[in-house]
């Protein structure tokens, strides 16, 4: 979490961090601060440090108040971990004589007892972080080297930093500037996404791309563990046993144009429409175009860019993600068991870490993550892949396939095999067309596996993929019709404490989904059940001010979700039904209405409603819908 970004070089280098971090805003919007280095008359180094408590614009207002000065410079977005999202606790952190300025993103595990030995040695701290450690480590590091009779040098900084990240525990992407070193940036990343961006006369580091494409294509991510001096002329870079490291930059390859709302009144709502053009995208890249019944059963139905090993000898499934990216899992989970006939897991990844199941032969993990970088799923790929290589048998798969949006990520860099949503920006914090498109991957995976296995018959198959061709233009309809709709009935919500919503089957993961959105966004209490465990439980916390949004869509838990409905209804909640016009759905007090689809598909339309009634209900809160309380759209801390 939090994000980090820092410049050197010919430049001034306020300017482009605030351009960076503008661009980081995502992970993190609890304060924000900046240091920069200007060198004075007398060629002495002087530090400015301007820090603001919440949103970015606050810190803009300083900068432009204030200035702050010098061609080195860092900067940094911060999302609470340790101490309140205030002032005092907003980096860049500095050492007692405010030489040093250090920014992080990560937590220092043991900061409590080397902040216990620094204390002791009489440093104050003047903020509640695990970070604040660093700088007066530093300090005295650098001290020490200093009394042994070396000169200030971007070198001896480097050495200082590699003594002190030596004795932290935990994972952590930093960046370090010193008075005395105008010429000098430090940068370390351990579990922590870093790069390093070669700029036109700069150098720059940042903890993700966008930040950096603005600059240059030009881009070096770190590895674990590595550190870098980065000087106007050049990059340093060394690996944790302190050996030099030659490598060649990256080609940024992503779009880097800068996301703009057009028309929309924010982001959320922007990408929520686009949805139907990033399905339309998607059925033209990956669905057999013809119709022919010779040419589709010549040609596969699904062509995925994937190797062909991730299918073979795949007997069970395991997927790890978080959050939404969990979500859509879920239903992959369901289309693998019941469409591919494949025995499949879905797991929270920050559970999966601590309480693995027992390994067993022959099965595919599959790593989900929109952004590529949330902690607690790359830890648990991480640790499967040695579990896997522990057991040095081949029959136990070392290969893993990563779904994201982000194939430049820390997730890409470290598997091979990555499905690409490509469905491009996504700037709103709440997953919106991130969380179609990894249904979307799923629904290719598991096709292909279905015709692979020849687990339903080939025409089956077939129309399941013709129905999919129909799906940019019902979504087009759909989310016009309940963008309308959902504004209209976002009234009814202004009171309202709890949410319940119930799906069955395959539309269960929609119902946890649509709650929590509407969580994230409008902090209104909402859970979602399978519709018939609500009679387990839940039932007791309905009445009158306790809606109930039901999705029930023709299949074979049709009937059964319409009961559940009724049970709900006799007990006076306000029923909102997400499913077709007909005579079952009359006993709605408000239907969303579905196109008939076959129940397989239902997923890819039941979730249009779910994300515009959060939508509009947070919006008429008057509530910060792109950049919700709390939370960010890439939690690299687990
Ligand atoms: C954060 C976001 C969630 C997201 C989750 C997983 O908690 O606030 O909206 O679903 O991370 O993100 P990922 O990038 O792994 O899909």
């Amino acid at each position: 979490m939090c994000g980090i970004f820092a410049s050197i070089g010919s430049r001034e280098a306020a300017p482009l961090i605030l351009a960076g971090l503008r661009q980081l805003e995502y992970r993190g919007y609890d304060s924000s601060g900046i240091a920069t280095i200007k060198v004075d008359d007398q060629g002495i180094g002087q530090l400015t440090c301007l820090k603001a408590k919440g949103k970015l614009d606050n810190l803009i207002l300083k900068y432009e108040k204030f200035g702050a000065t010098g061609l080195c410079g860092i900067g940094h977005i911060r999302w609470a971990t340790h101490g309140r999202p205030d002032e005092r606790n907003a980096h860049p952190h500095l050492d007692g004589e405010s030489q040093i300025a250090v920014v992080l993103n990560g937590i220092i595990e043991n900061y409590q007892s080397l902040k216990e030995i620094l204390e002791k040695q009489g440093v104050v701290f003047l903020s509640d972080t695990d970070a604040e450690v660093i700088p007066h480590q530093v300090a005295q590091e650098l001290k020490c080297l200093q009394k042994e009779g070396q000169p200030a040098s971007g070198h001896l900084l480097l050495i200082a930093v590699q003594r002190v990240v030596s004795c932290i525990k935990g994972n952590y992407a930093l960046a370090v500037t010193w008075v005395k070193t105008p010429e000098a940036l430090v940068v370390a990343s351990k579990q922590a996404p870093l790069l390093i961006g070669l700029g036109a006369g700069e150098f720059l580091c940042a903890s993700d791309t966008p930040a950096l494409a603005g600059f240059t294509r030009n881009i070096l991510p770190m590895n674990e563990g590595e550190i870098a001096l980065l000087t106007p002329l050049g990059i340093e870079l060394y690996d944790d046993k302190g050996d030099r490291q030659y490598r060649v930059p990256n080609l940024l390859s992503i779009d880097d144009q800068i996301a703009d709302k057009r028309n929309f009144r924010h982001f959320m709502l922007k990408e929520i429409y686009e949805q139907a053009e990033t399905t339309a995208l998607w059925v033209d890249r990956y669905l057999n175009k013809t119709d022919s019944i010779t040419d589709v059963v010549n040609q596969p139905l699904v062509s995925l860019k994937i190797k062909d090993t991730v299918f073979e000898g795949v007997e069970r499934i395991q997927i790890l993600a978080c959050g939404t990216s969990r979500h859509a899992s879920l239903i992959g989970g369901y289309l693998f068991e019941q469409l591919a006939g494949i025995p499949t897991s879905v797991f929270y990844a920050s559970e999966f870490r601590y309480s693995p199941p027992p390994l067993l032969p022959n099965t595919l993990t599959i790593g989900v993550t929109q952004s590529g970088e949330t902690a607690d799923t790359l830890a648990a790929l991480a640790m499967e892949q040695q579990r896997v290589q522990a057991k040095n048998d081949s029959t136990f798969m070392a290969c893993q396939l990563g779904i994201t949006n982000r194939p430049e990520s820390s997730l890409g860099r470290r598997i091979s095999n990555i499905l690409n949503i490509e469905v491009g920006t996504e700037v709103g914090v709440a997953a919106t067309k991130t969380f179609l498109g990894q249904l979307l991957a799923f629904y290719s995976l598991a096709l292909s596996f279905a015709e692979r296995r020849e687990s339903l018959p080939h025409y089956e198959l077939k129309a399941l993929v013709d129905e999919l061709k129909q799906l940019p233009h019902y979504l087009e309809k759909l989310i016009k019709e309940h963008d309308q709709l959902c504004a209209s009935i976002a009234c009814h919500f202004s009171d309202v404490k709890d949410v319940v919503f119930l799906g069955r089957g395959i539309n269960y993961p929609i119902a946890l989904e649509g709650a929590l959105k509407l969580k994230e966004i409008s902090y209104i209490h909402a859970a979602g059940y399978p519709a018939g465990e609500m009679k387990h439980g839940p039932i007791a916390l309905l009445d009158a001010s306790v809606p109930v949004i039901s999705i029930a869509v023709p299949g074979i838990v049709f009937d059964k979700v319409i009961s559940n409905a009724q049970e709900a209804k006799a007990r006076d909640a306000k029923l909102i039904g997400v499913g077709p016009i007909g005579p079952e759905t009359q006993l709605f007090d408000i239907l969303l209405p579905i196109p008939k689809v076959s129940e397989w598909l239902s997923p890819l339309l039941t979730i249009i409603p779910m994300q515009l009634l959060s939508y509009h209900i947070a919006a008429r809160r008057g509530l910060d819908v792109d950049q919700p309380r709390n939370l960010a759209k890439s939690v690299t801390v687990e």
